[in-house]
């Protein structure tokens, strides 16, 4: 079975909609650690809940460099075959990406390239257009560049504010992210550049 490590910097909730395809049956995967930069990340409680091994990445106390080799860590004790963004707020290293090159994921709440970032769904938002989504790509040197696996669109509707656009986006987030997963495993899903 492909094992899978997440990571996650906030509330989880990708996390959450992947555990669950994992306990369920849907993902044919085993997710073996769930570790966030943020000491208090809510995700992390959450990830305990549903009977995750947790992990802290001292990224606060002590830099990227020790933050990246702890992964590394986890990855081979653990034997993480594959390393799951989501909502992981932090930049990868090069030299990272590289050692772990096509076995790492991201979700980015827009169809990327466009609005690449911290903030891709109030920058569309503000941007003002119509339509918006989701992106799974996997990782590569730069920022939210890497080869497309999957998107979804998302319309922006009179009357929708941010509130409801972040609202559909994430639900968006939560259908797409397992299934994309599940693709990649299984071999029937790759990254298709033109
Ligand atoms: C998600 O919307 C994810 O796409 C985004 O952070 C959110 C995390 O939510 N990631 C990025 O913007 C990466 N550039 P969650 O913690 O509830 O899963």
């Amino acid at each position: 079975m492909t094992k899978i490590a997440v990571l996650i910097s906030g509330r989880g909730t990708n996390m959450k909609a992947i555990g669950r395809a994992v306990l369920d049956g849907r993902l044919k995967a085993g997710l073996v650690f769930v570790a966030s930069d943020a000491p208090h990340a809510s995700g992390l409680a959450l990830a305990e809940k549903m009977g995750f091994p947790t992990e802290i990445l001292p990224y606060n106390s002590r830099g990227r460099s020790a933050g990246e080799a702890a992964i590394d860590h986890l990855c081979r004790s653990y034997r993480a075959e594959w390393i799951i963004l989501a909502g992981f707020m932090r930049i990868l290293s090069p030299e990272f990406v590289r050692s772990h090159k096509n076995r790492i994921v991201n979700i980015h709440p827009s169809l990327l390239p466009s609005f690449p970032g911290k903030d891709g769904i109030g920058d569309a938002w503000r941007r003002g257009v119509k339509i918006t989504g989701v992106t799974v790509h996997l990782v590569d040197e730069g920022v939210d560049s890497g080869p497309i696996l999957a998107q979804k669109a998302v319309s922006v509707r009179p009357g929708d504010d941010m509130a409801s656009l972040e609202k559909k986006i994430h639900r968006a987030e939560h259908a797409l992210y397992w299934k994309t997963l599940a693709g990649l495993f299984s071999g029937t899903l790759s990254p298709e550049r033109r």
